[in-house]
């Protein structure tokens, strides 16, 4: 069995607040009789794009391969000097695409954040070299990851980020053998498909965006008591991947 723990948006901004929820979070991971395989950190790491040495200090508490990239609050230099030790993507600057391997599992990292903006977007460029990617052999699962997925919440606020233009991504995942797909930015679990395949959404571990008839919707678009959580993502071969959402008391 393979065992990807997937975090996502924990939004570090120098507050005790926001270390006191990534730590519960790690703590919990550290917590497993059987050290989980790889951690997967789906964007959204540094609040205002400039906290990774807080980053790179709460991920050195993992003693696993742990993945990240980037979402709509982090900035491409700032995030590729500062987590030179989690971040293998060539060139410089913005996209930072990786394809990474882990214990016979491929992870193909897409940055798709467009700077300046909240919304995602994948340019052309990125499609074709994603598409290239996706048809190098490998006798593994594949798994491609992002920050922006591309189906909402049905929470307006927050579902006019999404990833825009969809369709062509839909198609390059069409034409290759993908296991899943793992996204964050909603602050939710969230379980849903995209191109016939599965699209997993790890829960936000600074807060939630509650739907709009939860209760908490009332107090606007995030929910900074909910919960942090995280998603525990299971694969064996030929069997479909079982996911489980856990909130932290
Ligand atoms: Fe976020
Ligand atoms: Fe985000």
């Amino acid at each position: 069995m393979f065992v990807i723990a997937h975090l996502s948006d924990p939004h570090l901004d120098g507050t005790p607040e926001a270390q006191d929820r990534l730590r519960r979070v790690t703590a919990y991971v550290r917590s497993f009789t059987r050290p989980v395989d790889v951690v997967l950190v789906t964007g959204d790491l540094a609040d205002h794009g400039t906290e990774y040495a807080e980053v790179a200090a709460e991920l050195a508490a993992f003693d696993v391969p742990v993945l990240v990239l980037p979402g709509n609050h982090d900035l491409s230099e700032p995030f590729r000097a500062g987590l030179t030790a989690y971040v293998d993507s060539p060139g410089a600057g913005h996209p930072v695409h990786q394809v990474r391997d882990v214990g016979g599992a491929r992870f193909v990292l897409l940055d798709t954040t467009v700077p300046g903006e909240d919304h995602g977007e994948l340019a052309a460029e990125s499609l074709g070299w994603l598409d290239g990617v996706l048809s190098e052999p490998t006798d593994g699962p594949v798994f491609v990851a992002f920050h922006h997925p591309p189906v909402g919440l049905h929470a307006p606020a927050i579902d006019q980020w999404l990833l825009r233009d969809a369709a062509p991504f839909a198609a390059v995942l069409r034409r290759h053998p993908v296991t899943a797909l793992f996204a964050g930015h909603l602050h939710n679990g969230v379980a849903t498909t995209f191109a016939d395949l599965p699209l997993l959404l790890a829960p936000g571990i600074r807060s939630a965006v509650p739907l709009p008839f939860e209760p908490a919707a009332a107090q606007g678009l995030l929910d900074p008591t909910a919960p942090p959580g995280l998603a525990l993502h299971l694969h064996t071969p030929d069997a479909a991947v079982v996911t489980k959402f856990v909130h932290l008391p």
